[in-house]
């Protein structure tokens, strides 16, 4: 069984010997650039620990869980396009420190790259594992679609914002968590819970990281805080402050979110000043603790000896009260 700390460090390296093509220089800089960048490394992680509940042999799922965090990065140039986000991991985003053209097309062929070290797995469990790939993939931009459209939509229900950050986010560390048992060897039942257990953790990850994006350190947190202030984000913390907001501040949130700011900075304290009157920290911080019970309740019924949940069950509680 391996810990938490020794598949961190597993990865850490297998993602150090990564190695791709070097002409066009264009196009795969930005890719040797990102995937040094560091990153917290959950999701190939998460993939690892995932197969090493049923099997010690983990050399095969090294290359999927690789993919995983490829596709991942993947995304998150193209994500950062679509947000005009200029920093992610304290470092220049590619769209700025190339140019968009770039960012767009080094993401694409991280999208084929990701594919090619997902298939790497046995021939046996690969029609399973590209199948539960390519919904996850799809749903990923449909989440992503939705995440987008709700910029400009005026009224955006709690149950619209979950529906989205399931798909934009906690799909992935579903997929995760499913590719990795399926490769591991379990049966479909356990497979089952453990992507719920990756839906669940996936939605606390993106609520909080939702909570971060306004109430976060940028030095530590690694991205603008305030950007979905800025962009007109529909996150929880926005929605539930419609929700409770008395006339006035009502009034006052739909001037500040009808168009994008003339003054960004005025615009994200303002947000935050009704924020805090309506102490929504804690209420998002609430919805966050209430995923991470359900993911622990369906790790729980895992058919593996407790002891070896012992790794995921940690690095659920340090994602749980992570700043980054
Ligand atoms: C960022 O993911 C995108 C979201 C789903 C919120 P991470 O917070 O896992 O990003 P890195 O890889 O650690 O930088
Ligand atoms: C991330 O959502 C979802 C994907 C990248 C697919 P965000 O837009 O909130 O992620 P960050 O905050 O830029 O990392
Ligand atoms: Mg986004
Ligand atoms: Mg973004
Ligand atoms: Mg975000």
């Amino acid at each position: 069984m391996y810990s938490l700390e020794k598949t961190q460090d597993l990865i850490a390296e297998a993602v150090r010997n990564l190695k791709f093509n070097n002409e066009p220089a264009e196009l795969y800089e930005p890719i040797h650039y990102v995937l040094s960048s560091g990153g917290k490394r959950i999701r190939p992680v998460m993939t690892v620990m995932s197969a090493n509940l049923f099997t010690e042999n983990i050399r095969e799922v090294i290359k999927p869980a690789l993919g995983l965090e490829i596709f991942h990065n993947f995304t998150l140039l193209h994500d950062d396009i679509m947000d005009e986000a200029d920093l992610r991991r304290n470092l220049p985003t590619v769209h700025k420190k190339w140019d968009q053209n770039v960012a767009i097309l080094s993401g694409d062929v991280m999208a084929i790259l990701a594919y090619e070290y997902i298939t790497s797995c046995s021939r046996e469990k690969l029609p399973e594992v590209i199948r539960v790939f390519n919904t996850t993939a799809r749903q990923v931009c449909e989440g992503q679609q939705y995440d987008m459209n709700f910029e400009t939509k005026q009224r955006v229900t709690v149950e619209e914002y979950l529906k989205m950050i399931e798909m934009k986010t906690s799909v992935l560390l579903a997929g995760c968590m499913e590719i990795g048992a399926i490769i591991g060897g379990a049966g479909e039942k356990d497979a089952k819970l453990l992507s719920a257990f990756g839906r669940d953790i996936g939605m606390a990850f993106q609520i909080q990281d939702d909570l971060l994006d306004t109430f976060g350190d940028q030095e530590v947190f690694g991205k603008e805080i305030g950007g979905d202030i800025v962009a007109n984000k529909k996150t929880y913390l926005l929605i539930k402050a419609m929700e409770n907001a008395n006339g006035e501040q009502r009034a006052a949130l739909k001037k500040l979110f009808s168009e994008k700011p003339d003054n960004p900075e005025k615009k994200i304290l303002a947000t935050k000043e009704i924020f805090n009157e309506m102490k929504i920290e804690d209420m998002t911080r609430e919805l966050a603790l209430k995923y991470y019970k359900d993911a622990n309740k369906s790790l729980e019924k895992v058919n593996v000896p407790e002891i070896k949940k012992e790794g995921l069950v940690h690095l659920a509680n340090l994602l749980l009260s992570r700043n980054k």
